[in-house]
């Protein structure tokens, strides 16, 4: 392809908002969506201190940048800085996707919404099952909000710092009126039914592969699947051990696929179709993650 093909005079920029950033695999997914798709846009990293977010936020503005994902450590930092946001970013108390708009950019959470839909491909619903969410940071507020979103029996949240489990139940209570509570690390094995348990703690991340949050194994026999979002290494020991107690297993890749697709669609107001969202993962998978 010629370079012009790439970028011209009337290419549209995007681009993702993080420290650090150097790790990122979104410019390869968006830029692939844009390929596919045949939009003339560019995705580029901006690595943005803290103390810069809201002069990062007001030239990307100024450029007429259309659209920006945001990463730690901004997430929660950057609302003050948006003309407004949706409901259910507002509920999760966090935004990685802005759209511009005629007199700012609005926050948007495509996390819930890309776990969601990934959890929906694999076959895992959440309605009248009963969700246990290991962690209680960022993801785990994405994951907790989102799954009371589609009408579980019951979630619990356990945590390693049980008051921040505990503050999540509380918060998740404010919107949904189904049974939340906070359990300790130590206490989950003794919960008698669990279908569905998400893990969002970085344990059993490369290059710490050979930890596990779960280290008693019959755990697993009672529960239906067992979700990691972590993506790297593509199955966990927790993904590992769930897998041979006959759970469905999904890592966290879809999430991260998902959530830059819904990024994509909300800049673009489009729906990718499912084809072709298909041939976008085998791209993305075959030369980048495997
Ligand atoms: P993220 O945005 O990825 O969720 P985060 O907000 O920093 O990141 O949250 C990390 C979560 O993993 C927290 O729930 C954290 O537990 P604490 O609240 O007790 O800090 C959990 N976590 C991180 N490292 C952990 C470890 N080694 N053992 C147990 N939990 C851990």
């Amino acid at each position: 392809m010629k370079l012009a093909q790439y970028v011209n005079g009337k290419t549209q920029i995007y681009g993702l908002l993080g420290h650090p950033i150097e790790h990122t695999l979104s410019p390869v997914i968006h830029n692939s969506i844009a390929r596919l798709v045949g939009h003339d846009l560019i995705y580029v990293p901006f690595h943005v201190y803290p103390e810069h977010l809201q002069q990062a936020i007001q030239g990307a503005y100024g450029l007429h940048i259309q659209g920006m994902n945001v990463t730690v450590p901004h997430k929660q930092a950057v609302i003050p800085f948006l003309k407004g946001i949706d409901p259910m970013a507002q509920k999760i108390g966090a935004v990685n996707t802005l759209k511009r708009t005629t007199d700012g950019y609005v926050g948007y959470n495509t996390d819930a919404a890309g776990l969601r839909r990934s959890m929906i491909q694999k076959g895992i619903p959440l309605k009248g099952q009963t969700v246990l969410i290991l962690g209680a940071g960022g993801a785990a507020r994405a994951a907790a909000m989102m799954a009371a979103d589609q009408k579980p029996k019951q979630i619990w949240i356990s945590n390693r710092t049980i008051e921040k489990a505990e503050l999540l139940a509380v918060d998740v209570q404010k919107f949904y009126s189904i049974p939340v509570q906070a359990v300790s690390f130590n206490n989950i094995y003794d919960l008698l039914h669990i279908d569905i348990c998400i893990q969002t703690t970085p344990i059993g991340m490369s290059p710490n592969e050979i930890k596990t949050p779960i280290s008693d194994l019959s755990f697993f026999k009672k529960l239906d699947a067992a979700v990691d979002l972590i993506y790297n290494p593509s199955e966990t020991i927790f993904l590992k051990n769930a897998k041979q107690a006959n759970c469905i297993t999904l890592n966290g890749f879809g999430m991260l696929f998902y959530q830059a697709v819904q990024a994509y669609e909300i800049w673009n107001e489009l729906t990718i179709p499912e084809e072709e969202q298909k041939k976008l993962i085998e791209i993305i998978q075959k030369e980048y993650i495997d």
